[in-house]
Order: C-alpha cells, then sequence, then structure tokens
C-alpha cells in the first residue's frame, strides 16, 4: 500500500491504527478476566521471569528493566505458567548419577508461580529433544538396553514429579511421538528404539504412580493437520483401551495466519471424540515468513510502513486468525480447559522473526490482543 494523498478517510484509518497500538488503559479487561468463566489463560515463562534476573532468552538478552516489565506483564494477564526450557531433561536432569539433577531453574518456577497464585504445568518428561546423550547410552554397551533405559525413564519421572507433587498439577508427560509424515503412527526415537512403543504407556504409569493426583498429558503440534490427527486418535485410543492414565490432549497450535476458525473447530471437534479435556499448550501465530520456512499464507509485503505507526497488513491479519482460533476455543469451551501462549511477547518468542504472540517486543499489546479480548466480550454479550 502507497499513500500519497492523505484524504480525510485515509486520515482517519491512520489515527485509528495508532490508537490500536496504545498500552491497555486500567479498564481494559486482561486475558485471563476476559476468559475467567471459560478457561484458564496461560504463558510459557524463561528463568529471566521466574527468577527476576536480566538474561539471555532465545538468544537475545533482556535487561533487568526488560525482564521486570515482562514480569509485571505475566502477572497482570495470565493465571497459569508453563516453564518453557527448565523442566526438559538436559537442564533439571544433566548428568547421571546421584548428583546429576540440577533444580535451580525448575525450582523459580515453581516458586513463582506458587507466589502469584498460578497454575502450574510441568513440561516435559519424556521427549527425543532437549535430552542428555547419556541418557540412551548404555553402561556396558553403546546403548542403553530396554530394562537400563526404561530403570532411568522411572527414576527421572520420580524424582522430577515426586519433588513437586501437589504443586504441578498437570504434565507433559510424553512430548511429540507421532511422526509427521508416512504411515507409522510413532516417529523414530532413541525411546521407541530402545524400549519399543510402550515407552509412551510407561511414562504415564510411571507419572502416575508418583503423583495420582496429577493431569497427565500427551503433548504434540501440527494436530490441525488431519493426517497426523488420525494418527493421534489412534494412538490415545489405543492407550485408553489398555486403562493407560493419559488424561489430557495438549495441542501445541504453533500455527500461521493460514490457520482458520474452520480448521481449528474441526481439529478441535474431532480430538473432542477422545472424550479428554483439550489444552492448547504453546499457541504462537507467525505472520512473517523472514528466516522461517515458507508456509504460503505469510506474505510480510506492507510491513515497511510499520515505522510510520501504522498497523501493517500482517498485524491485521494475524487479528482476525487469533480472533477465528479464539472463537473455536470458545465454541468447543466444555472440551478446551486451558489456552497456554508460547512465550510473553514477540521479543522473547522462540520463532522471533514471526512476530508470533500478542503483545510486542516492548509488552505493548497489538491488534491481536484487543481481538482476542473482543472475541470474549462478544460472546459474553450473546450468553
Ligand atoms: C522450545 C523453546 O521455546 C526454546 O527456547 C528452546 O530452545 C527449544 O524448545 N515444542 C515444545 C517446546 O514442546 O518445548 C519447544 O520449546 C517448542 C516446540
Amino acid at each position: 500500500m502507497r499513500i500519497s494523498i492523505l484524504n480525510p478517510l485515509t486520515y482517519l484509518g491512520l489515527v485509528l491504527a495508532v490508537c490500536s497500538c496504545a498500552t491497555p488503559s486500567a479498564n481494559t479487561p486482561t486475558l485471563k478476566d476476559a476468559y475467567k468463566d471459560q478457561f484458564l489463560v496461560g504463558v510459557a515463562i524463561s528463568r529471566t521471569v521466574a527468577a527476576n534476573t536480566a538474561g539471555e532468552v532465545n538468544r537475545v538478552n533482556r535487561t533487568k528493566e526488560q525482564v521486570e516489565s515482562d514480569v509485571a506483564l505475566v502477572r497482570q494477564q495470565f493465571n497459569q505458567v508453563t516453564a518453557e526450557n527448565d523442566m526438559k531433561w538436559e537442564l533439571i536432569h544433566p548428568r547421571p548419577g546421584p548428583d546429576g539433577y540440577d533444580f535451580a531453574g525448575a525450582d523459580a518456577f515453581v516458586e513463582f508461580g506458587l507466589k502469584n497464585n498460578m497454575y502450574l504445568v510441568g513440561h516435559t518428561l519424556v521427549w527425543h529433544a532437549q535430552t542428555p546423550a547419556w541418557v540412551f547410552a548404555g553402561t556396558d554397551a553403546s546403548r542403553a538396553s530396554r530394562e537400563e533405559l526404561l530403570e532411568r525413564m522411572r527414576e527421572h519421572i520420580h524424582t522430577v514429579v515426586g519433588r513437586y507433587k501437589g504443586k504441578v498439577k498437570v504434565w507433559d508427560v510424553v512430548n511429540e511421538a507421532i511422526a509427521d509424515g508416512g504411515t507409522n503412527i510413532l516417529r523414530r526415537s532413541p525411546w521407541l528404539e530402545i524400549i519399543g512403543p510402550d515407552f509412551i504407556a510407561r511414562a504415564f504409569q510411571f507419572a502416575h504412580e508418583a503423583d495420582p493426583d496429577a493431569i497427565l498429558r500427551y503433548n504434540d503440534y501440527g494436530l490441525e493437520n488431519p493426517a497426523k490427527r488420525r494418527k493421534l486418535i489412534a494412538l490415545i485410543k489405543s492407550l485408553q483401551e489398555q486403562g493407560v492414565p493419559v488424561h489430557a490432549i495438549g495441542s501445541q497450535a504453533h500455527v500461521n495466519a493460514g490457520t482458520t476458525f474452520e480448521t481449528m473447530d474441526r481439529a478441535l471437534t474431532e480430538m473432542a471424540t477422545l472424550g479428554l479435556p483439550i489444552h492448547i499448550t504453546e499457541l504462537d501465530l507467525n505472520v512473517s515468513t523472514r528466516g522461517q520456512r515458507s508456509t504460503g499464507a505469510d506474505v510480510s509485503d506492507n510491513a515497511s510502513v510499520t515505522g510510520g505507526g501504522l498497523v501493517d497488513d500482517a498485524l491485521k491479519r494475524q487479528a482476525e486468525a487469533y480472533a477465528g482460533l479464539f472463537r473455536a476455543f470458545l465454541k468447543h469451551r466444555a472440551t478446551v480447559k486451558m489456552v497456554t501462549l508460547w512465550g510473553v511477547n514477540d521479543a522473547v518468542s522462540w520463532r522471533a522473526d514471526g512476530r508470533p504472540l500478542l503483545f510486542d517486543g516492548d509488552n505493548r499489546p497489538k491488534p491481536a490482543f484487543e481481538a482476542v479480548i473482543n472475541v470474549a466480550s462478544e460472546a459474553s454479550r450473546k450468553m
């Protein structure tokens, strides 16, 4: 878009666009309040927020002042928190042996959540990524045996879940075990290769032993894709038939602006047939293809005008897409019990290039924030 003459309508558009970027006033509802009768609204936090210290988050350095602002925003907007990294095996259990654990980050996360009356989610116990190589190495051979690896898994789950029993209410027990392509349900991973397909059932059983009251979640991405969703449904049905304690579906929802209300509605309708609560666990919505794989739907052709204070097309499309997703979550509010954003703001996001969150790097609400709040107000007027 090129503006050569400022006619009155264009001028009005400019003013509206600029106003929609202002920090929310005291009487703008917060995310957690807007959805309080429907579902929890959460956020993934890094150690800088949990411990309130300056430091690096996803390769970006946050100053003391920025972290203080991040902390204030988290406390203002969200009633649920997930540890973005600090409970992953490589951080909480970096080495073998009796001194192999490092609870500093996870303890800070739990303390932060409890102090702020937030619902705590633990992420994640068994995953193929961010797991140190020693976990899969054998004591006597190059690879661990099935028994060795099962015993390591049992010990890890009992220690971690046991330590936060009664405090962390939900655990992502198994993360991303489903294969993206092909006909195999399960991805090739050391867990599958060494233990076999029952590694999933065993992980859930160990977590249930460690905290019988915890809600145990299976978490994966790409469940908006019908083929991957069919695999999820087959996997969970088979676990249910075996009596495995799986209590909720975690759908990560790392999506882009091409993900519509209809896409999400269909995904939630089909997943709801499993009869389990659904948690949207890692929501973010990319609008730029800079540094990303091309998705076809994302074009930031108008980004050049953002410097002038205009709401560029990408941010508008993002707001519309976020609104569609939240309309779908509300339609399925009997099933959707939690919606977690994967990061506090665009600056600290793991997909920072896609500007995928509701707040910009200075914690100013983006058009997407206002769209999400408006969806809640629209719905409450109808109810
Ligand atoms: C990401 C974190 O956000 C990054 O900081 C880290 O470097 C890599 O992992 N699926 C998951 C999350 O389940 O744990 C991942 O988090 C994003 C994809």
